[in-house]
């Protein structure tokens, strides 16, 4: 079917833009009309080279022709079936192919429809699994300062963003926070994971020592931090939450809504740091962020905690309409058939040290006062303009667009993660024309 390019809603008002600068966009809209591999076509016709896989999701670039007929397929044969008491073939082929690529402590698979429901559907089967095993006292849920985990009120209250937390009330009761790992006059510049910071995951002995053990829960922390400006784990860090949440009875999750699929070079950022949590959330490149669908992962010992009593009763009352259904299923399994067949993972683990190296060349460029990077995904960090935060990044993002790359910024930090099919002149073009709007801007 020919694409008409020069459909123009003639009203842009009715839709309330999600983390949009809405008033901004409607004046001057930004719109995106069709997409293949690296790049989308914008309603002018221009071609923009897809620098952050749409929102960290598409990790296998855009309509990949396995996915798009997989849902086609699906459409045709099966279109929705409950999955409350009912079932269908495809979200269990998912779930087991899902384990076949996770850390083999991983068991199950709990199926939603976003990373936000994910962090929610986690955090409640953290409290419920204490409580089915005669720890009720367990209510207590940390997260981290900094930290994203989404937008439901479970992943504000455990999040660390402060915009995203100020307007929305009380936020849930019983939420305590670890500093953020982010130290850059000790860890500037650093390539890869930094040196400097193991010892902030002890602050978790001391929020135990306040609270008492037996009255935590849950940690939840992403491995990378994506949205609040790539802030990554100093070396060491993330097995000393480990060790420290294992030796309290804690249960630790790691939210790999941005690092699972692939991005740092291992199917989940579990595997790359070789540190395994008790629950892993997922969400966006498990469709290639083609279909909405999110996914928690669980140990044996979590599950199997609920599985007593009458067998005729609900074990965990929690659910979505939309849990494991089937063309989002079906888009999941041709999804890891692409990254398998393709050996995305692995591609990205081979492309990352050029990836470093031409995200690094951008260090000297006027206002760049920070940059980061693991796998796929590199931060170039600007100096605010005084009085005007986000406006320097903000404008950087609007020229790179009109230059034919799309980047994103959070605050005034510029972050990256393209699709693991980038090749390396795709990498030079990207970075090139960032160098070119930062000398711009200067
Ligand atoms: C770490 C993390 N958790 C949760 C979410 C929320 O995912 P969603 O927007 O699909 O609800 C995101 C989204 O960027 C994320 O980066």
């Amino acid at each position: 079917m020919a694409l008409d390019r020069n459909v123009a809603p003639n009203d842009l008002n009715a839709f309330w833009m999600p983390f949009s600068a809405n008033r901004q966009f409607k004046r001057a809209p930004r719109m995106l009309v069709a997409a293949e591999g690296m790049h989308y076509t914008t309603a002018d016709g221009r071609q923009v080279l897809d620098g952050t896989a749409g929102l960290w999701c598409c990790n296998a670039g855009h309509r990949r022709p396995r996915i798009v007929a997989a849902i086609q397929r699906q459409a045709e044969e099966l279109d929705y079936a409950p999955s409350f008491q009912m079932g269908h073939p495809k979200a269990f082929e998912l779930a087991n192919r899902l384990l076949g690529i996770a850390p083999e402590e991983m068991a199950h698979v709990f199926f939603c429809n976003s990373g936000s429901e994910a962090v929610d559907t986690a955090l409640k089967i953290a409290l419920a699994y204490h409580r089915a095993r005669g720890e009720g006292s367990r209510t207590r849920l940390i997260g981290r300062e900094r930290g994203y985990h989404g937008v439901g009120f479970g992943g504000i209250s455990v999040g660390g963003i402060v915009n995203n937390r100020r307007f929305f009330g009380a936020l849930l009761a019983g939420v305590d926070h670890l500093p953020h790992t982010h130290l850059p006059e000790r860890n500037r510049w650093t390539r890869g994971q930094p040196e400097h910071g193991a010892e902030l995951a002890d602050e978790l002995e001391r929020l135990v020592a306040l609270h008492g053990a037996e009255t935590i829960a849950a940690v939840i922390v992403e491995p990378v931090a994506g949205s609040t400006g790539v802030i990554l784990p100093p070396r060491g860090y993330l097995e000393r939450l480990r060790a420290i949440t294992r030796k309290h009875g804690i249960l630790l999750i790691f939210d790999e809504v941005i690092t699972g699929f692939g991005r740092l070079g291992a199917p989940f950022a579990a595997q790359f740091f070789g540190v395994v949590p008790d629950m892993i959330t997922c969400a966006k490149g498990l469709t290639n962020g083609v279909i909405p669908m999110g996914a928690v992962l669980t140990t044996a010992a979590i599950h199997d905690a609920f599985m007593q009593g009458p067998e005729h009763l609900i074990e965990l009352f929690h659910g979505y309409t939309y849990s494991g259904s089937p063309i989002a299923s079906a888009a999941g399994i041709a999804t890891l058939e692409t990254y398998r067949e393709e050996g995305l993972f692995e591609r990205a683990a081979a492309i990352a040290p050029y990836w470093e190296e031409a995200l690094h060349s951008l260090r000297g460029l006027p206002h760049v006062v920070d940059i980061r990077n693991l796998g796929l995904i590199g931060a170039v960090e600007l100096e605010p303009i005084a009085g005007e935060p986000t406006r320097r990044a903000f404008a950087a993002f609007l020229d790179a667009y009109e230059k034919g790359i799309l980047i994103r910024t959070t605050g005034d930090i510029i972050a990256m993660s393209p699709p693991l099919i980038i090749e390396k002149d795709q990498i030079d073009l990207l970075i090139g024309t960032l160098g070119d709007v930062l000398r711009r801007a200067a």
